[in-house]
């Protein structure tokens, strides 16, 4: 493998400077492959090879959710469908989704509590589940091929797993750009000890949508999106199950043209969907929130679309954000937010008295999604209405602070991984350090450290960047939030702090849907 000496090439004298420790070893990553462990040695660095990492169902894995304890147990049971859903305005599509809706039903549950949700796999192809945002066991993390064998077709599997934290999280595939089809809900983590006072609670899922439509499919999407690839050859990337239903041809192009946007840093975006969705409705027919005047609301949304940051206002009303990514912040009064897809947000509303739009506007896409808040009468404002709040005070991460509940104490780094963003919309090369994803090269870290994640991104575009078991600080100021995914700007520099304490193989990934399958993905290895 030449993964280190790309690396470096790329990097040229940065890395060897920094001392990073970067790794890159091969495993039978779960497939038999043919790797020996011959991992290259980066400057100051070790090359343990496959067997020098924390397994997924490892007993160091074992341990940690040992000391999770055990609280009373939730049992659900999900299926992943093919089905037709009603999006509204006349408009049904064929898609695939966890039940007959869209989202799928939410899960609710207790910090403390074991969940044990079993997965029945009613989908042509093998899929998978992932908890966006928990810091869970990792062999109950879903990245198929990594933590555990892809459910097959017809087979079920139980995740069971102890809740860690409470607050607002998600689930979705991780299977190829399954993601972007109807297959995600929300997961909504109680706190035994919750602070807020409020009346009531809206869950707020928004969505950009493709699938079903005039014949097109996220695969197809994908294939369209791939065609821009210069040499034509991209067959170094066989995630197994992933790739096993060829591209439809047919359907409209999708590709986005000249989506720009001042707050994402320039192009917005890869693709144009032909509709975007609060909780799986278009503007058309939009879900309704009843509410008294006066009444408190939390609001707690969640971007689960796969190319489009969503910019949200609720007509009439000045938010208070009180999380993001499920963790508290210093309460922080804004207009309207900017939601990358994987991030989300809670904020706090006092209910005015009639019919108020909740808008998420397709940031650079000129488009939006629409549900609405009635707690009176009057009419309701039309399916296209941007209220003016969209335009005043934005909120974005940088924003916001820790509440001081949960900042991450300081501390000097004992690790620092540089990753460097690379790739474009020419040759669809999205990746992490020009190399893309394969599950066996590992970025080692070693249980009790704190690290540091240094991501800069000389590319044109911006990017969510997700790590799955952990919650990082944002260490670009002081005090800042705690988050799970976080968005980099092109020529920008995206730095998280957290401490290594949950083992095993963890993903690092952005959460653009198609850059990530593109190639935009790496592992966390624990070492042993
Ligand atoms: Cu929401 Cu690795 O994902
Ligand atoms: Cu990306």
């Amino acid at each position: 493998m030449s993964t280190y000496i790309t690396r470096r090439s790329l990097l040229g004298a940065s890395l060897a400077a920094a001392g990073t420790g970067v790794l890159a070893a091969c495993s039978g990553g779960g497939n038999g492959g043919g790797h020996e462990g011959h991992g290259g040695k980066a400057p100051g660095g070790t090359a343990p090879g496959a067997k020098g990492f924390v397994e997924p169902g490892g007993k160091e894995v074992l341990d940690a959710e040992a000391k999770r304890g055990k609280g009373p147990v939730r049992k659900v049971r999900l299926t992943a469908v093919a089905t037709p859903l009603d999006l509204g305005g006349g408009l049904t599509v064929r898609s695939w989704a966890y039940g007959d809706r869209l989202p799928g039903q939410e899960v609710r549950v207790t910090a403390g509590d074991t969940l044990a949700l079993t997965l029945a796999n009613n989908l042509p192809q093998s899929t998978s589940l992932h908890w966006h945002g928990l810091a869970l066991r990792n062999d109950m993390d879903g990245v198929p091929d990594l933590t555990q064998k892809p459910v097959k077709p017809g087979a079920t599997f139980e995740y069971r797993f102890a809740v860690p934290h409470p607050g607002t999280y998600w689930f979705h595939p991780h299977s190829g750009v399954q993601q972007d089809r109807g297959l995600y809900a929300p997961l909504i983590v109680e706190d035994p000890r919750e602070p807020l006072t409020y009346d009531k609670e809206w869950v707020i899922v928004l969505d950009d949508w493709v699938d079903g439509v005039d014949g097109s499919t996220p695969d197809a999407v994908l294939g369209e999106l791939r065609k821009g690839m210069s040499g034509g050859g991209h067959e170094g990337h066989d995630m197994g199950a992933m790739t096993t239903e060829s591209p439809d041809p047919g359907g409209p192009s999708r590709m986005m043209m000249g989506a720009k946007s001042d707050l994402l840093g320039g192009d917005a975006g890869d693709v144009a969907y032909p509709h975007y969705l609060v909780n799986g409705r278009t503007p058309q027919a939009p879900v309704v929130f009843g509410a008294k005047p006066g009444e408190r609301i939390r609001l707690r949304i969640v971007n689960a679309g796969g190319d489009t940051a969503f910019r949200v206002a609720l007509g009439g009303h000045e938010m208070t954000v009180t999380h993001t990514d499920g963790f508290p912040v210093a309460h922080t009064k804004t207009d309207a937010l900017l939601i990358g897809m994987g991030e989300r947000y809670d904020v706090l509303v006092t209910a005015g008295d009639g019919v108020f739009p909740l808008v998420a506007l397709a940031e650079g896409k000129d488009a939006t999604a629409l549900a609405l808040l009635r707690t009176g009468g009057g009419t309701a404002p039309g399916a296209s209405v941007r209220p003016k709040e969209l335009t005043r005070r934005v909120l974005t991460a940088d924003g916001l602070r820790a509440d001081a509940s949960v900042a991450l104490p300081s501390r000097k780094p004992d690790r620092t991984i540089r990753i460097a963003l690379s790739g474009g919309m020419e040759k669809y090369d999205w990746a992490f350090d020009g190399k893309p994803y394969t599950p066996d090269v590992r970025h080692a870290v070693r249980a009790g450290e704190r690290v540091r994640l240094v991501f800069s991104n000389p590319t044109q575009m911006w990017h969510p960047l997700h790590l799955h078991g952990h919650t990082f600080g944002l260490a670009n100021r002081a005090g800042g939030p705690r988050k799970d995914t976080a968005v980099v700007l092109p020529n920008g520099t995206l730095t998280a702090d957290f401490d290594a304490d949950n083992p095993g193989l963890w993903m690092i990934h952005c959460h653009n849907v198609y850059h990530a399958e593109a190639g935009m993905m790496t592992v966390l290895g624990y070492l042993k």
